[in-house]
């Protein structure tokens, strides 16, 4: 059998990582360079069929260097994030041996072994979705796997987490809490589970891309610049959200649908008010943002109790999550009504994910959108936005990261380079 000196060889690992969506809100940073927040999170993961990261590894002792490609163009791997994050990897590395193949790597020779990376998203990158949640959770996870790494979820979404902090929720599936820890050196800030995704399995979530013109401040300098001038941050994190977090962990122990609309709003808010609160002042939502939270508010009051939440991160895509399918049916039927897609886009490009909910919906063709009736809580005076919504996508619930079979490999076995 080849041993790991010379001889052609190359071993591969792919993995798909789910995104996932804040409903507490990480907002703020405590240390920089460790990515250590100033509160805990608590995040929704989205079901991978329709959102998420696929990630292959690969390693062979012809590798020159470490090598990234992301949505097929090669990208830098020189920065402090990714770096960070494949040290922390490869100082956790194991004998790994696969008889099969007959390749044998030991312990040590992983410092000297260089990797190639190959990521893509199921999903438009254009669309401001969290796709660097998923993809640093993907990576970790899949050199981990590779590299037989024996740390559990909880300790690779410490690793994750010095990728990009959202990253770290995307190591589990259902519902996640990132505990900001208390240490220097970051080793208890990490995400644990509060619940799978069948815990709660009639939510469904409805996201709707609204189209922007402007580029958004980025996230990391974004809070960094609230932390430095923000004095509601300071509040919120101290008073307000630790209190939160309690009442959301009830609220999803209980599937106190409710109490997780309230919170879920409201914490969302009060995120988007503590931009406002920074100098110079940062806006995520736009007119299209306010106009769908206007739309669920006034259907949640004429029902008497939250059918809908919604919740926004660093820009102006809403996520809506409804309390079961039959909301869920309404809720598409209410957006499709006010915001109808452009002439000449088809249903199917305007529609995305569980198309389920839209045959529901009775919706075969762009022609049933216009056909629509008046919801009746939408005053005489409305008008519609005709374009201001991209598309939408219908999801749920979704699980954790998992391992995938070679044959859905983004690298050529042979030469571990882009298929
Ligand atoms: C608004 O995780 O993207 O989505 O840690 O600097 O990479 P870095 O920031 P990132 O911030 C996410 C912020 C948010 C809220 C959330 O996901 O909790």
């Amino acid at each position: 059998s080849r041993e790991s000196e010379g001889g052609k060889w190359v071993l591969m690992t792919t993995a798909q990582t789910p995104t996932n969506i804040a409903v507490i809100k990480y907002w703020g940073k405590r240390d920089e360079a460790l990515i250590l927040p100033v509160n805990d999170s608590i995040s929704v993961t989205l079901d991978p069929s329709h959102l998420c990261t696929i990630t292959t590894v690969a390693v062979s002792p012809d590798f020159e260097k470490d090598r990234m490609w992301l949505n097929r163009k090669e990208i830098s791997l020189s920065g402090a994030r990714y770096q960070n994050c494949l040290r922390e990897i490869r100082s956790r590395a194991n004998d790994v041996e696969d008889k099969e193949k007959g390749i044998k790597i030991a312990k040590k020779d992983w410092e000297k072994l260089h990797v190639h990376i190959d990521s893509y998203n199921n999903f438009p990158t254009a669309a401001g979705l969290a796709s660097s949640a998923a993809g640093f959770a993907c990576l970790v996870f899949a050199l981990a796997n590779l590299m037989n790494v024996k740390e559990d979820h909880s300790q690779l979404s410490a690793i994750a987490r010095q990728g990009s902090g959202s990253a770290c929720r995307s190591l589990y599936g259902g519902f996640v809490k990132w505990s900001m820890g208390k240490e220097k050196d970051g080793s208890d800030s990490l995400a644990i589970q509060l619940a799978d995704e069948k815990h709660w399995d009639d939510l469904v979530i409805i996201i709707a891309v609204v189209s922007s013109r402007q580029k958004e401040t980025s996230s990391t300098s974004g809070m960094r610049e609230t932390v430095e001038t923000s004095l509601l941050l300071q509040h919120r994190a101290k008073e307000v959200v630790p209190k939160r977090v309690l009442a959301m962990e009830e609220a999803i122990q209980n599937r106190d649908f409710v109490s997780f609309a309230q919170l879920t709003c409201n914490d969302s808010n009060q995120f988007h008010a503590v931009c406002l609160d920074t100098s110079p002042p940062i806006f995520y939502m736009n007119d299209t943002s306010h106009r769908i939270i206007s739309l669920v508010e006034k259907w949640n009051r004429s029902e008497g109790e939250p059918q809908v939440a919604y919740t926004f991160d660093a820009g102006p895509n809403s996520v809506l999550i409804a309390r079961n399918r039959k909301t869920a049916v309404s809720l598409l039927q209410r957006l499709l009504f006010q915001f109808p897609p452009n002439p000449e886009t088809e249903l199917n490009s305007y529609v995305l994910g569980d198309k389920t909910i839209l045959q529901d919906a009775g919706i075969k063709s762009v022609e049933d959108i216009e056909s629509l009736p008046q919801p009746p809580e939408i005053s005489s005076s409305f008008q519609k936005y005709q374009g201001d919504v991209s598309y939408f996508i219908c999801t749920r619930p979704g699980k954790g990261p998992v391992v995938l079979p070679e044959s859905e490999a983004l690298l050529d076995p042979k030469t571990g380079l882009p298929k």
